[in-house]
């Protein structure tokens, strides 16, 4: 009895297991799916509150309050960004590439990780597009 339970068992698991190359498409974190990625999130007043919030902290000493690629940081970094108020900075960017780099950072900009919940990204994905739209 337990064999047969076993055979049945045995590929289970193997499906499950993280070192199976996976069937399913990429994670929704990993940059290769990202470009693909929409937003599921809907937006609302609160939620774009503590976006900004976030923003405030962790975004705003690089690039600036408004989005203005001109925080405090940039001088000592030798940063040079984009200003987010021109509508043509971001132009080339989908939301998921956006949200992608939110996440995992790139070049001298560290990522938001675990810190964020993804809900959270999204909405700061939407509050930096809308930058250039005040
Ligand atoms: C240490 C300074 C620093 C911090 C903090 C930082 N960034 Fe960046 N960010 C950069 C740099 C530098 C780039 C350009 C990276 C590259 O292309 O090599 C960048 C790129 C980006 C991009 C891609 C578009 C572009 O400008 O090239 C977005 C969107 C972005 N950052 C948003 C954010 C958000 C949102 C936060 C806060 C969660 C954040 N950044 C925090 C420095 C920073």
């Amino acid at each position: 009895m337990l064999k047969p339970l076993f055979i049945l068992g045995a590929p289970l698991l193997f499906a499950f297991s993280p070192q199976q190359p996976a069937a399913n498409p990429a994670p929704s974190s990993t940059p290769a799916g990202a470009a693909q990625l929409v937003n599921p999130v809907k937006s609302t007043p609160e939620s774009m509150a503590r976006a900004k919030k976030v923003y405030g902290y962790d975004c705003a000493m690089c690039h600036g309050d408004n989005g203005n690629g001109k925080g405090d940081l940039v001088a000592d970094l030798k940063l040079s960004l984009k200003d987010y108020t021109d509508p043509a900075a971001l132009k080339d960017l989908s939301d998921g590439e956006i949200f992608s780099i939110i996440k995992n950072g790139k070049g001298k900009m560290t990522g938001e990780g675990d810190r964020a919940k993804p809900d959270d990204m999204w909405n700061m994905v939407v509050l930096v597009r809308s930058f250039s739209k005040k």
